[in-house]
């Protein structure tokens, strides 16, 4: 049987982005056949957060996003990662037999050097943390986006450095990136990637009028409905072709390519975007609001999938210590 496995930061609100690049395959996932573990990556959090209270909503938000989504918590086991202490254990043994260059080589670490942050010891070992996060549940799947890969081929250095060193005590896991190639890559509302940094997001379970204001500003040009035109390049169809069922897509992306008299406006195309997503996220804000009436339901499935995760991580600590003489 095989174990997946991701975490998740528990960065603010989610977007369409986060869903469609990456919490939607962690979900459709954990019905396949396996283990599956999914956790809020707090420790990560703090190598950046400063604000107590947001990093504490945010948690409780990320947990309740991911259980309106659609993520039963009988079947993947959803905890916080601080609940399970034993990763800071394992992330010591991985950081006594990892040399500093290959940590020096992470693009995530290279990348806020670029940008002028003065990194803290935590930023600089995040890989650690994160192949320990990874082996304490003896995964063999990771499933992340692609910015994360890199920090799975690590792990597997790291595996490779204390199986080494002290035999086979950790398992080699894999990364799987989203199947969804289309949707790799969801743009933002003025065509640029959607990003919480670039400020052009539009949040999972937004609604009503802030939703339709948010779809009205989608960036579009000003040429004429009758113009026949190329629906890859119209913005608005990209946000259609994430709620949109094959067949009715293609009728609005045929009266686009004709043109004349048929033709939808932008406006037009904006309005059904709302109300498809609208649609298409109803059931999961309504469960959303059930949830945030019941924030002690939110803790007991959290504490509930941190005691499964424990017991394993506990073990796999274990078979570490003997194996290096600690015990
Ligand atoms: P942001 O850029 O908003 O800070 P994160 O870097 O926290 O988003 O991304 C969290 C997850 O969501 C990652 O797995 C990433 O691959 C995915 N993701 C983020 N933005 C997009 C996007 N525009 N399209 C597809 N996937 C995305
Ligand atoms: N670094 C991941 C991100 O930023 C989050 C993460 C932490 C993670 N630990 C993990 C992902 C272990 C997969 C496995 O998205």
């Amino acid at each position: 049987m095989s174990t997946y496995l991701s975490g998740i930061q528990p960065t603010g609100l989610q977007h369409l982005g986060n869903y469609f690049g990456a919490i939607k395959q962690h979900i459709d996932g954990h019905q396949e056949e396996g283990e599956h573990f999914y956790f809020i990556a707090d420790y990560h959090a703090l190598t950046t957060s400063r604000d107590p209270e947001k990093l504490r909503n945010q948690v409780q938000e990320t947990a309740v996003t991911y259980l309106a989504l659609g993520l039963d918590p009988e079947r993947a086991t959803l905890f916080r990662q601080t609940d399970v202490p034993e990763v800071t254990e394992i992330a010591w043994l991985l950081a006594c037999v990892t040399g500093m260059g290959l940590l020096e080589r992470a693009h995530s670490f290279k990348d806020k050097l670029a940008h002028g942050i003065k990194p803290n010891v935590g930023l600089f070992t995040y890989p650690l943390l994160m192949a320990a996060d990874i082996i304490a549940y003896d995964a063999n799947y990771v499933p992340v986006g692609k910015d994360q890969v890199q920090h799975v081929e690590m792990t597997q250095d790291m595996v490779g450095y204390f199986n080494n060193a002290f035999g086979e005590v950790f398992v080699r896991p894999e990364h799987l990136l989203a199947d969804q190639a289309s949707f790799a890559k969801v743009v933002g509302i003025d065509g640029d990637k959607m990003s919480k940094s670039y400020g052009n997001d539009i949040w999972i379970f937004e609604t009503g009028k802030k939703l339709k204001k948010l779809f009205g500003k989608v960036k579009t040009d000003s040429r004429p409905p009758e113009e026949p035109k190329d629906p890859a390049e119209i913005l608005p169809v990209r946000f259609l072709e994430l709620f949109l069922g094959a067949d009715e897509l293609k009728d609005w992306e045929r009266r686009l390519q004709e043109g004349g008299e048929g033709a939808p406006g932008y406006g037009e195309l904006k309005m059904r975007a709302w109300e498809a997503m609208e649609e298409y996220f109803a059931p999961a804000r309504a469960r959303r609001e059930e949830l945030l009436a019941n924030p002690d339901r939110i803790e007991e499935i959290l504490r509930a999938g941190a005691s499964r995760a424990r017991e394993r991580a506990q073990a796999t600590r274990d078979r570490a210590l003997v194996a290096c003489g600690l015990r």
